[in-house]
């Protein structure tokens, strides 16, 4: 942690000439409505301590996208020529512009310099300040909000800067952001991280399974094993890279595998792969505990494991990101913190309302320092946990997805699983036109990360039934329907609009616009992969799983097998594929799938259709095709 001893005298004389304590100022970020299960208890002491928080805005951010483009598209010349992650850093930095922007301004504020803090990254501004200072800075007042849980939360509804300190700053907390149910401090219960385990998100079960485990690819429209995938996807491949390629799983605590689980199913169905473990790597505490068990605790882990590491066999190593302990939990900043340390948040810079804080500042959980920038993203890395975008600010949203793109920039290939609930958010939850979320709504809801456009985003598929792996799939429409749509937040990238175009003239949705963004904005899913009927070992049973939370992990092994190619042939990683695989010279290579809807908030969602469509995107993978295609790329 530093200190701005260095810049004082520069405020000081920029307070002398300048007049920018005139500035006037403009409204930063607002909300409309205190969102459920909250209720407001009372404005906030003034003399308390209040830490504020500035996420200084990058420079050059907004070309992140351009930048992406420049390494990703194939008729680029400088297409695979991915940066290191000291590039990454150099160019994204905040620059001394804009933190001289923001110190000089608290400073005029009568906040004195050793009050005011820069963090190790550069990153963010830290300010120990009272509320009533706070409310003076940005023109707010602070209220205290207590939950249905117990827990308490201090937010404002809207909050102002002056006109030429906010384009320096991303967003302020605490401020709006109300996010606050993704850590607890019960400590008789674990963690809830990214709302997991908790109602409506994670892979869903009809049960154990009831007859003999199938011994052949007869029964796939049934039971879903690895022979299955293989037969539907042509993944007759043996790596030869291995020591240089990586796949990494992302889970996060309390959601944990267990050994004995791995143990049965690859006893059953990948013998040489008995006894074998992914390996681990623990960010922020990170653990596979067996504290907690159940479907909900250990059905997401096992799930992508016994795939991920069954798809690619025992000579290629998976990677295990287990992120945050049993008490704090922790979020996708947390994980993306310790990928980049251009990103990563010294000193709980990171929304505390939404990501975990390490060291544990209550005591009990992870004491250890936050893992920032200490860990090497893996080639292609599966994630299977959402928020709903109107969970989040859409200053968190853009902020965090742009570091998305930071990763694609590296060569890494990012999944997310699209979401389970068709059109509508996790849990079922559809928008009301205040914003707000509930299942009774009925303006269509979409998932976050899946609506940043720097991710591939991965929905579902099925056997139709009483079909077999040599018949069309559908779009899954058992126990969960495949999330798609529009974004609220982000606009269209450029490498998709000829798709969704096609998909908008040709099969104009017939709903009314104001239950679904017919903007023409960031559309989704990308691609889409088997997510029904999967044969899982879970506490020491075979149970059938169900969910998007099967496509990404798959998908990620079968790109992984093209990464293992490419690397073999002594080319780049695939990194960022979504300006590769909607280009003129993938068309094809995917399996579209036309089929099938994806219902949600009282519709029957979007039609599955000829091309890409809001419910399976381009289609299902073909392996042969993909390594074709990606072989003729440089
Ligand atoms: C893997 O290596 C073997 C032996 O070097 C070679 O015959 C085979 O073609 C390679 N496969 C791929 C996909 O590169
Ligand atoms: C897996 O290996 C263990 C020994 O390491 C053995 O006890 C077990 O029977 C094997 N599982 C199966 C299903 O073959
Ligand atoms: C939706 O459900 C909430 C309770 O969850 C209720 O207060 C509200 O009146 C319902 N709205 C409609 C339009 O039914
Ligand atoms: C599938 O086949 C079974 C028996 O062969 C039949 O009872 C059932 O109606 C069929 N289902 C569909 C969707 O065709
Ligand atoms: C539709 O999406 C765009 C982003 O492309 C956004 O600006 C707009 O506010 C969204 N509309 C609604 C009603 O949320
Ligand atoms: C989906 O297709 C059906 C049958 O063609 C059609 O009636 C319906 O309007 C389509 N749905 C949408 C959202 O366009």
């Amino acid at each position: 942690m530093r200190s701005f001893l260095p810049f004082v005298v520069l405020g000081l004389g920029l307070l002398a000439t300048a007049g920018p304590a005139l500035s006037p100022r403009i409204l930063h970020e607002k909300r409309t409505h205190v969102p459920a299960g909250w209720t407001l208890k009372r404005r906030h002491d003034p003399s308390t301590p209040i830490p504020l928080r500035f996420a200084l805005t990058q420079k050059n951010i907004n070309d992140v996208g351009k930048y992406l483009m420049e390494v990703s598209h194939p008729d680029s010349e400088l297409y695979g020529k991915h940066w290191s992650a000291g590039d990454v850093l150099k160019t994204f930095a905040p620059s001394d512009e804009t933190i001289e922007a923001v110190r000089s301004w608290l400073l005029e504020g009568g906040v004195e310099s050793d009050r005011i803090q820069l963090t190790q990254n550069k990153g963010w501004i830290e300010v120990a300040a009272t509320v009533e200072e706070a409310e003076r800075l940005l023109q707010t007042e602070y209220n205290l909000y207590s939950h249905t849980s117990g827990k308490e939360h201090v937010a404002c509804d809207a909050y102002h800067l002056p006109v030429h300190v906010a384009p320096h700053v991303d967003f302020v907390t605490p401020s709006i952001h109300f996010d606050a149910k993704l850590t607890r401090r019960d400590s008789t219960q674990p963690a809830h991280s990214i709302g997991q385990p908790g109602p409506g998100i994670g892979p869903k079960t009809t049960g154990k399974l009831q007859a003999q485990l199938p011994s052949d690819t007869s029964t796939c429209n049934e039971y879903i094993t690895l022979d299955c995938l293989r037969a539907l996807y042509g993944l007759e491949y043996t790596p030869n890279a291995t020591g240089s390629n990586s796949y990494g799983i992302v889970e996060y605590t309390p959601q944990a595998y267990l050994q004995t689980d791995l143990n049965m199913f690859f006893g059953n169905f990948s013998p040489s792969q008995n006894g074998t473990s992914p390996y681990l790597v623990s960010i922020d505490g990170g653990y596979a505990q067996t504290e907690y068990q159940g479907f909900e605790y250990n059905g997401e882990s096992d799930l992508d494991l016994q795939y991920a590491m069954g798809l690619l066999g025992p000579s290629q190593t998976v990677t295990l990101y287990q992120v945050g302990d049993i008490v704090e939990g922790a979020s996708f900043n947390n994980f993306l913190d310790a990928l980049d340390g251009s990103y990563c948040t010294f000193e709980g810079g990171d929304d505390p309302s939404q990501d975990a804080i390490y060291p544990d500042p209550y005591g009990g959980g992870y004491e250890g320092p936050e893992a920032c920038g200490t860990v090497t993203p893996a080639n292609v890395i599966s994630t299977s946990y959402s928020y709903d975008e109107a969970d989040l600010s859409v200053f968190y949203a853009t902020r965090q997805c742009a570091e998305y793109a930071k990763l694609g920039l590296m060569g890494v290939t990012i999944l997310y699983s699209s979401g389970d609930y068709g059109v509508a958010g996790n849990g079922g939850l559809c928008l009301n036109p205040d914003g707000s979320q509930s299942t009774n709504g009925t303006m269509f809801n979409p998932t976050f990360p899946a609506s940043c456009p720097y991710i591939t985003s991965v929905g579902a598929t099925m056997i139709p039934p009483n079909s077999t792996v040599y018949d069309p799939e559908t779009a899954c429409e058992e126990v969960i329907y495949s999330g798609g749509g529009f974004s609220n937040y982000f606009t269209i990238p450029s490498y998709q609009q000829s798709a969704v175009d096609s998909y908008l003239t040709n099969y104009y949705p017939s709903y009314p616009t104001n239950i679904w963004n017919a903007t023409g904005s960031r559309a989704y899913p990308d691609i889409s992969a088997n997510g029904a009927n999967y044969l899982v070992a879970i506490d020491g049973g075979f149970e059938l799983v169900y969910g998007t939370s099967c496509s990404s992990p798959v998908s990620g092994a079968i790109l992984t097998m093209v990464n293992d190619a490419r690397i073999a042939a002594g080319k780049s990683t695939i990194g960022f594929i979504n300006p590769t695989i909607y280009s003129s010279q993938f068309a094809g290579v995917f399996t579209d799938i036309t089929t099938g809807d994806n219902p949600g908030c009282g519709t029957n969602g979007f039609n599955a259709t000829v091309g890409w469509d809001p419910v399976t995107g381009l289609g299902t993978p073909n392996l042969p095709k993909l390594l074709q295609a990606w072989s003729a790329l440089p």
